[in-house]
């Protein structure tokens, strides 16, 4: 069962194997253009550096993170100075240098709306299937009508339990509606030596684009 407690002992064992230092390929080849400071929405954040990337683009950047750790190794191994207050349950972490927040708590409890895109890396994989209709349905009312989505997803066949959960294309395209459209996909299996040895029959990573 994956629950919040989960998370908070993966990063509490340092088993966060889903972490990648530099920045994602696939968010440099295919984020869209939008205007400076569009309001980006980075869902189950980690400590990804994607963030730092996209605020250096002169968005204003939001990370949604349930993990303490996860929080403080982000502001500690990018060296960001920060002010902190509280919004009820959550914890909003305002880096000073850079155009970037990071709100602590559960992304459930997460209400603010109107952002302008939204960048999905390991956010919706990483939900079980019980959850995963509603962390989509929770985003997309996070979003205004004419927001951008950036969304990759895994799809493989093999042995593993998630997370990362695989998600086929007629799932993915039934949660987030009609106006997505997919841009890319690798077969990690045959292109990536991590996934060689891991047995799978394939292991698809699929960037989709959801535009309104
Ligand atoms: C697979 S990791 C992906 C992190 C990041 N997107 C990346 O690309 O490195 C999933 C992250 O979601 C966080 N998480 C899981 N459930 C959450 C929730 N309900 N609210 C906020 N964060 C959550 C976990 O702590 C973990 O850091």
């Amino acid at each position: 069962m994956i629950t919040n407690e989960f998370w908070l002992d993966r990063w509490k064992a340092g088993q966060i194997g889903f972490h990648k230092e530099g920045v994602h390929p696939r968010l440099i080849e295919f984020w869209p253009i939008l205007p400076q400071r569009s309001q980006v929405l980075v869902p189950l954040c980690g400590k990804s550096n994607d963030m730092i990337w996209l605020a250096e683009q002169g968005y204003q950047v939001t990370g949604v993170e349930l993990s303490s750790l996860a929080v403080v190794q982000f502001l500690g191994d990018n060296d960001l100075s920060y002010e902190t207050h509280q919004e009820g349950e959550l914890k909003i972490h305002t880096v000073l240098d850079l155009p970037l927040r990071i709100v602590e708590g559960d992304y459930f409890l997460f209400s603010e709306d109107n952002f302008d895109a939204c960048y999905d890396r390991a956010a919706m994989v990483a939900m079980p299937e019980s959850k995963r209709a509603d962390y989509v349905a929770h985003t997309l009312s996070r979003l205004s009508p004419t927001a951008s989505t950036l969304l990759i997803s895994l799809h493989y066949e093999g042995d593993k339990q998630g997370p990362p959960f695989s998600v086929d294309e007629q799932s993915v395209m039934t949660m987030w509606g009609n106006n997505i459209q997919k841009i890319a996909s690798e077969d990690l299996a045959q292109t990536n030596p991590q996934y060689k040895e891991g047995n799978y029959q394939f292991f698809n990573e699929t960037v989709w684009r959801i535009t309104p």
